[in-house]
C-alpha cells in the first residue's frame, strides 16, 4: 500500500493514479466489463478518448458501478481527448460536452488535445494550437476539465505552447516503453513540470518487434518473479510516467496492476540503456506533401526520434 509510485502529483495540485485502463481498440461489447473488471481489480484511472468510439458503452459502465456502490466519481480519475476534428475554438466545448454527454459526466479530470493535428472535412488543415489551447483553458477554468493537457507532442511543441499559455500543460501523453524511452522529452517535461503518461507502454504495435520479448525484459521478469509485461510497466512507474496499459482479458488486466510493493533494482534498470529504440505510432496518416498540415513524419514529431 506504501508505494510512491501509486500516484503523480501534477502541476495542478491533483494526484493522478499511475496506472489507468487504456481503452483504445477496446471494442463496444466489451469495453463496460473490461472497466467493472479493472475497478474491481483497484484500478482508478479510465484513458479514453472520443475518437475510440466507445465513450457511451464505458458511461453506461461507469454509472452502474457507481450506483451499485462499487466506486464513487471523486475516486475515480477519468481522461478524455479532443479529437482533430474539433480544433477550432467554437468546437472544442462542444466536442466536450459530448464527451461528457457520453461518459455520463459531469466533469473529467483530464482533457487532452489527442494529436497537434487539425482536420476539416477529411483534409489536415495547417493546426494552431494557441487558438485551441485557449478553448482548452476556458474549460479548465469552467471546472469542468480539472486539468488540461496535451499528447503526442513533441519538446518542441510543447515549449511553443507553453511559451503561450496561460494555463500550463499538466500532461503530455506520448508513446512511452522500454523500447521508446524518449529521453529528451522526459529531461524536458521534468524541468518543466509537466507530467508524461505512457500510452502503448507494452510495446505492442502494429506489426513491429514485439518488446515483450526482449532478453533484457526477460531477465529482469526471471530475477524478480514477474511477467515481461509487468516489468515494462513497473519501468515506466520508476520513470515517474504514469502507464496505460490496454486490455479487455481478466488475467492481463489482474496482471496489469501487481505492480506496487516490488520494484527494478538500478543494476537490472541500466541494462534498459541497451534496448534497441523504435516508434510504434508514427502518425504517418497525419502527414500529407500535398496538405497544409505536416508535410513530413519529421516535420509533426520535429525530427525528436
Ligand atoms: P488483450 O486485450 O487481449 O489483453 P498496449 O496497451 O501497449 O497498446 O498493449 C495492448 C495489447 O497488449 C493488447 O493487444 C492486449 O491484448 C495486450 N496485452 C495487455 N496486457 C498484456 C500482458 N500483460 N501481456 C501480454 N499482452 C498483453
Amino acid at each position: 500500500m506504501g508505494d510512491v509510485f501509486r500516484l503523480f502529483k501534477l502541476n495542478t495540485g491533483a494526484h493522478i493514479p499511475s496506472v489507468a485502463l487504456g481503452t483504445w481498440r477496446a471494442e463496444p461489447g466489451v469495453v463496460a466489463h473490461a472497466v467493472a473488471t479493472a475497478v474491481k481489480v483497484g484500478y482508478r484511472h479510465i484513458d479514453c478518448a472520443q475518437f475510440y468510439g466507445n465513450e457511451k458503452e464505458i458511461g453506461d459502465g461507469l454509472k452502474k458501478l457507481f450506483a451499485d456502490g462499487v466506486v464513487k466519481r471523486e475516486d475515480m480519475w477519468i481522461t478524455s481527448k479532443l479529437w482533430c476534428t474539433d480544433h477550432l475554438p467554437e468546437d472544442v466545448p462542444k466536442a466536450f460536452d459530448r464527451t461528457l454527454r457520453d461518459l455520463q459526466l459531469d466533469y473529467l479530470d483530464l482533457y487532452l488535445i489527442h494529436w497537434p493535428v487539425s482536420m476539416k472535412n477529411g483534409f489536415l488543415t495547417k493546426p494552431d494550437i494557441p487558438s485551441t489551447w485557449r478553448a482548452m483553458e476556458a474549460l479548465y477554468n469552467s471546472g469542468k476539465a480539472r486539468a488540461i493537457g496535451v499528447s503526442n507532442f513533441s519538446v518542441k511543441k510543447l515549449q511553443d505552447l507553453l511559451d503561450v499559455a496561460h494555463v500550463p500543460p499538466a500532461v503530455n501523453q506520448v508513446e512511452l516503453h522500454p523500447s521508446l524511452q524518449q529521453p529528451n522529452l522526459h529531461v524536458f517535461c521534468k524541468s518543466k513540470g509537466v507530467h508524461l503518461s505512457g500510452y502503448s507502454p507494452l510495446g505492442k504495435g502494429p506489426g513491429r518487434t514485439n518488446i515483450l520479448k526482449n532478453p533484457v525484459l526477460h531477465e529482469a521478469a526471471e530475477k524478480l518473479g514477474k511477467t515481461p509485461a509487468q516489468i515494462a510497466l513497473r519501468w515506466g512507474l520508476q520513470m515517474g510516467h504514469s502507464v496505460l496499459p490496454k486490455s479487455t482479458n481478466v488475467t492481463r488486466i489482474e496482471e496489469n496492476f501487481d505492480l506496487f510493493d516490488w520494484s527494478i533494482p538500478e543494476d537490472l534498470l541500466d541494462k534498459f540503456s541497451e534496448i534497441k529504440q523504435e516508434r510504434l505510432v508514427t502518425g504517418e496518416s497525419f502527414v500529407s506533401e500535398t496538405s497544409d498540415g505536416y508535410k513530413t513524419i519529421e516535420e509533426l514529431w520535429d525530427g525528436e526520434f
